[in-house]
Formats: C-alpha cells, structure tokens, sequence
C-alpha cells in the first residue's frame, strides 16, 4: 500500500518542482515581482473577530488560507499553507482555493470571473502584483492588484474591513489594453471558501405582499443558486441576502454564521457550491444572465460591493449589520427619522385637493411629522386616475389640484407638518404625454408585441439623456418646491421586453448599465440633496440593498400590513436592516387585529400611519396619539439601540423582541402573540442586552386609554440579571395580542 503514495508523492514533488522553474522563468519575463519572493508573502485582513488570510503561493498566485474567528497570534498566520485544503484535482496535484479564480485556470469548479480576450481565448491566469492598504471612513481598505501573465489584464480585489462592527465589505475592478473589447461573462464581488463538516442555507425569498419567507435547507454538492433576472424590479422573488450555518443550521445566538448580502439593486447571483471534497465557495455577483459584457480598452468595470459578517448565531451578526448600517451606509444613518401618515391605502388614487388638506389636518391631529401623497397626484393629457396611464408626466393634475404642489406644501404648513410626495420617475405608461414625446426611451422590443407589466414600461436608464430627465424630475419638484420634505421612490415594474434602442448591438449591457444609470441619479439626489430623506420602494418590498441605501433614508419593507404578517416581514428584515431603516405603517388590513396589536407592531420599525382617521373610535384615535408620542419618546432606544430578536414566529406562537439604548439605561421590550394553542405551555420571555447589575422598572406601555396593566410584573423593580435570566411573563393565550413594556434603569 505504501509504494503507490510514495510514487504520488514523487510525481506531485517533480510537477511542483517544474511548475515553480516555470513560474520563476515566467516572473523573470514579465517582471512580476512577487514570482521570485521566497519566504511566504501574506496579506491579513481584519476586524476585532475575524480574520480574512490570502497567500500568494510559490507560483505567483493568490490564494485563500484562512477565513473563521480572530486568530490571536501573529505568528500562526506563517504556518498557513496555500494548499492544506485540497478540492478539485488536488489528489494529483497541489491545489488551493484561489481568491480570484477565473475561466480557463485550472480549477473545475465555478469561477468568480469568466473573461474571453479579444483573440477569443477564454483563459485568464491572474497573479499577485501588489497591495496597499489605506484609512477609510470607519475603518482600513486593503487593495490588492493581481494581473494576467498573458494579456494586458488586470483585477483590483478591494476589501474594507470595519473593525468594531465586525463587517467586511468586498468588491473587485477590471481593466484591460487590449485593443479590441473583451468580453465578461462571469464577475463576481468577490469568492468566499469554507470547509465545514456540513452548510446549511436561509434564503428570503417572496413576492408582491410576501417578502422575505425565510427557509432552511443543507446544502449537499453540487450548486444553489439564488438569483433574480427581473432587472428593475429586482428582488421582488428573491432579497439580496442570506445567512449560512458552519456545521450547523443557523440559530439566534450560538454557532458560527456567515451572514452577507450584495449592494445591487438589478438581477444578482449568489452561487453556493460544494466541491468534490466537500469545500463550500461562496460567489456573490451581478446575475450573468443575458449580460456577457463587452468592456472597451481602458474602460474600468466595478462590481457591486459584497457585505458580511462572521458571527457567532444570527442575532449578534444581525447587531453587526444594523450598526454598520447606522454608522457608515444608510443615508442620514445616524439621523432621526419622520412619522409619517400616508394616504394609500386610504384614498388610493381617489382625493383632491380639499380631501388632501383636511388629511393634512388629521396628520396633525395624530401627531406625526408628516404627510405623505402617494400616486395619483399626477398626469393631465392622461390623468393618474389608475395604474394604466400617467406615468412619466409628472406636473399635477390640474383637476384633483388645481393650486398643484405649492398648494399643498401651504395646506400643510398651515397644518403644522411636513410635506412628503411619491414618485416613480423610471417608468413611463403608454397613455402619456412622455410616450408621444419619446417613444424611443422605454426598454422594449423593436418587432416584437410589447408585454406589460402593471400597465407600463421601463425607461431605459443606461442612456444618459434618460437619466437627465430622471433626475430632473426630482430636481425640478424641488427647485420649485424647496420645502418638499420627503420623497417616496417607487418602481413597480420588472424590465419587460428587454431591448434598449440605446444600447443598440450592445444588448449585453443593459442589465447592468440600466442599474447603473439608476445609481448615477440616486447620486446625483444626494449630492444635490444631502438632507433629504427619501423612502425605497418597490411595490412593497422588492428593492432592499445596501447600495440604493446609501441614497435613501429608508425603505418599504411591503405592501401587506396586515400585521401578523408584518411579524415576519419585519422579523426577516430585521436580519440585515437596522429599525429607522424599515418603515412600518398602521392601516386597515386585517381588521380583526385591534388598533393596538396593529400599531404595536409597526412601532417596532419606523412608526407611520396610512389610515383615515374617521376610521377610528375616540378611543382608538387616544390610543394612536399616545403610542405615537411614546414611540417619539423611546425613538433613540428603538431606532438607535441594539435589537435582540427574543421568541421567534417561526418556531412559536408568539413573537418578542427588545432594544437597549447604547448606555443601557433604558429598553423596550415587544411581545406578541399570533395565534397560541389552547392551554399551551407559556414561557417568561428572556430579555437580552441588559445590565445585569442595573436595577430597572417595568411599565407597560401603550394600553389601551382607562386599561390597566395585567401583567404581575408591571411597575414592579427587577434586576437586568433577573430580567435576563428569568425573564417577564408577557405572553399569553388570547390571539392577536401585545405588550409593550418600557424598561427603566432606576438609580
Ligand atoms: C406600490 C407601493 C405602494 C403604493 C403603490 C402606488 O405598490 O408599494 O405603497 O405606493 O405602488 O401605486
């Protein structure tokens, strides 16, 4: 038995052997430096937890060593090899996991990148060249330049690690002199590797009305694709994040957990594949689908960027994701945020100007900030009556308001609250004046019928005239409008019919170039616009990524608020997204829930209303008043703490779930019960967060006006240790009920 190993053993020696006097001749052609460093050259990328650890090998390229938990001491990063995980052909040859694997090398497995050169060779062999490191906003961004032995091509591989929080983000450049264009057909952010007795899988996935589902499922060899190709609509079946359980299905607060999600807010592509020996590669990218990409000499192709956290169960990567959010992404991210009272689901397309005043006046009668005028307020050649016409022509309707915008930025200053409008400024419906002027600019086939989606069509964004007109239509809302306090950017469509006449036999761009040109307007708002808030919206929930969210204050987590639903809306959500980042609305869906157990459970997110108030009992509206007014109190604990998720839907009954302010003084605490079974067992809901030698009272909150507290332990003093770790008896076996309890540190 031992003769054949030895002869292995020889023959992997001679190929190696031969292959490093290969590498090293070629190094003395090309003039690559690292080729002929001969002790190990490596570059570690670091938080406070985690260690990210690349190689460059004995031939010249890069490699990933090491992925997992802080290693403590410096020295074991040397006894790292580049090849102690053997995958692909690595019984016959020495292998490694190369960072930037990439078409024609040597691995049988899925590239991060797929590049055929201008001579139609579809390899590319990319090797170490430099890296620098530099302070970023936050943290320390390592750069790392690798370049092809063969073609004038090279990648830039960007990480930026976040230290405190715990957060890696990641993306890659590509550039090339060749003289002809190259084309790509694979590109991803970045290529993750994991060797892990076992991987297990938590998509969100959805629709119109059902965002973010989470399921379980183990991976076994072979590939997972999540993938969206809906183009503007993007997410709307699958979000842009996932979380993955090391060894173990993934749990709120033990085991190791990858978390990542991608900033794209077109068709991305997370690919999971397990190798032959059962390594995991993890490869998130813009979707590659109908987009191989022609990229000109000299032209620079940036990925998306890659987020993620390592953590230690879901909860904490979840409070790694929220306060990177806060500190360094979201628009205004350290900023307070506006309740709002909306008019959708209250008038739909049906109001006018005197119905909106008086609207106005309820907004302030509730006690929020402001309000907001959904669709339909536009559109006159082809009123905005309904969803078949009217887009794109975005001057009021002189009929529903005939004093326009300033008229109702007047009735709502007499009001006393602010003025917010919704757009949805890359869309064009057949019945406007913008289709008679410009048939040219909607995205659809030239000899083929036009399908539609909700009656209308995509503009198309890649074309720079286009954008213009986007970003004018905000623009001149503005100028004309300076108080105009908030924005509502909808996008109800997928890309149909896609075909840009721009774009012409460059079809190969549009998906991504379309994403692009949304991007370059986004910027342009914010640029011109750095206080403004804004709210994301795509019919509900389909846009959520951490790219538009530089832009935006906030999003629309979805159309559906009825509120058991909105459990799990926002309890999906909140994996990845900060409370102030996820608008929340009380409204009429599902009237079998009180007002209470309604706007209890928008108040765990950023509280607004989207109700007539004649809807509502003298009681109810007392209620709303105050809860409003409690939540604007304890907003810095809710939309500033740090959030444990407590008692999960999916596995109960019930839902809890508690805030704690940075200083730990004060907390709030959210429990729900759904639908519990008769006479089942009830467990005190532990709290999370807390001091433990803090002394804090409990009150409940939020009852209805002349109720008293049922609960033992209202007004009573506990210690957080106790809270922690016996916890408060909260739920209970009535359906559709909820406390709120506000938590006190006593001196
Ligand atoms: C989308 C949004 C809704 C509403 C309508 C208006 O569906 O998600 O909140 O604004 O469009 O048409």
């Amino acid at each position: 038995m031992l003769f054949p190993e030895f002869i292995h053993h020889i023959i992997i020696m001679y190929l190696q052997t031969m292959k490093n006097i290969c590498m090293l001749a070629i190094a003395a052609m090309t003039g690559i430096q690292s080729y002929a460093v001969a002790e190990k050259q490596i570059i570690r990328i670091s938080t406070n937890q985690t260690d990210l650890v690349l190689q460059v090998a004995p031939n010249g390229r890069l490699y990933q060593t090491y992925l997992g938990e802080k290693l403590l001491h410096e020295t074991d990063l040397e006894q790292l090899e580049w090849n102690i995980h053997p995958a692909s052909d690595a019984s016959v040859i020495e292998r490694g996991w190369e960072v930037c694997s990439t078409s024609g090398n040597e691995d049988f497995f899925e590239p991060a990148w797929g590049i055929t050169h201008s001579d139609g060779n579809p390899s590319t062999w990319l090797y170490y060249v430099s890296s620098s490191t530099k302070s970023v906003e936050g943290g320390m961004q390592t750069d790392i330049l690798l370049r092809d032995d063969k073609y004038p091509v090279d990648v830039t591989l960007h990480y930026v690690t976040y230290p405190e929080e715990n957060i890696i983000k990641t993306w890659s450049e590509i550039k090339h002199e060749e003289k002809k264009p190259i084309s790509l057909f694979r590109y991803a952010s970045t290529m993750l590797y994991f060797s892990n007795p076992s991987y297990y899988l938590t998509e969100f996935s959805g629709d119109w009305a059902k965002e973010v589902q989470m399921s379980n499922q183990q991976l076994q060899f072979g590939k997972k694709i999540i993938d969206t190709k809906l183009g503007s609509r993007a997410a709307m079946h699958a979000q842009p994040f996932f979380m993955l359980g090391l060894g173990q299905p993934v749990n709120e607060n033990t085991g190791n957990v990858l978390m990542g999600t991608i900033g794209w807010t077109g068709n991305f592509r997370f690919t999971f594949e397990i190798d032959n020996v059962g390594n995991l590669r993890v490869i998130p990218s813009i979707n590659p689908y109908a987009s191989t990409y022609e990229l000109a000499k000299g032209e620079t192709f940036t990925t998306p960027e890659f987020i993620f956290t390592l953590s230690k169960g879901t909860g904490e990567g979840s409070r790694n994701f929220q306060r990177w959010a806060r500190n360094y992404q979201i628009k205004d991210g350290k900023g307070s945020r506006m309740t709002l009272l909306n008019n959708w689901e209250n008038t739909a397309f049906d109001f006018d100007e005197s119905m909106l005043a008086e609207l106005m006046k309820e907004a302030k009668d509730l006690g929020v900030d402001m309000f907001l005028l959904d669709d339909g307020w536009f559109g006159n050649k082809y009123s905005r009556n309904n969803d078949k016409a009217g887009l794109g022509d975005w001057d009021a309707n002189k009929q529903k308001l005939p004093n326009g915008v300033p008229a109702l930025i007047r009735y709502a200053k007499e009001a006393g609250v602010q003025f917010g409008i919704w757009i949805e400024p890359e869309m064009i419906n057949p019945q406007s004046e913008l289709m008679e002027k410009h048939p040219e600019w909607a995205i659809r086939y030239p000899n083929r019928d036009t399908y539609y989606y909700r009656n209308q069509l995509v503009l198309d964004m890649s074309n720079p005239e286009i954008q213009d007109y986007v970003y004018n239509v905000i623009d001149k809302l503005m100028t004309e409008n300076p108080e105009l306090a908030y924005f509502k950017w909808d996008c109800n469509s997928p890309i149909t019919n896609i075909y840009s006449p721009y774009l012409k036999n460059r079809q190969g761009r549009l998906y991504i170039d379309h994403i692009r040109g949304v991007y370059n307007v986004m910027k342009r708002v914010s640029e011109n616009y750095p206080k403004l808030p804004l709210m994301l919206c795509s019919g509900g929930g389909a846009r959520c990524d951490y790219e538009a969210l530089k832009h935006f204050t906030e999003f629309w987590c979805s159309d559906n608020t009825d509120p058991v639903e909105r459990v799990y809306i926002q309890w999906g959500f909140s994996h990845f997204f900060p409370a102030k980042s996820m608008c929340a609305h009380v409204t009429s869906w599902n009237k079998n829930a009180s007002i209470k157990f309604r706007t209890d459970v928008a108040s765990m997110g950023k509280l607004g209303f989207d109700l007539g108030l004649k809807e509502l009992t003298a009681n109810e509206l007392l209620y709303c008043q105050q809860a409003i007014s409690n939540w604007k109190r304890l907003s810095t604990t809710i939309l500033e703490g740090e959030q444990y998720r407590l008692v999960s839907p999916y596995t109960t009954q019930h839902m809890a779930v508690n805030y704690v302010n940075t200083d730990q003084t004060k907390a709030v605490l959210f429990a729900y019960d759904i639908y519990p079974r008769f006479e089942e067992k009830l467990f005190p809901v532990k709290l999370h967060g807390l001091h433990p030698n803090k002394m804090y009272q409990v009150k409940e909150i939020n009852l209805m006006p002349g109720e008293e507290s049922t609960l033992r332990a209202n007004g009573k003093v506990f210690s957080g240790d106790y809270l922690m770790k016996i916890g408060l008896d909260v739920l209970g076996f009535k359906p559709l009920e909820s406390h709120v309890i506000e938590l006190t540190e006593q001196q």
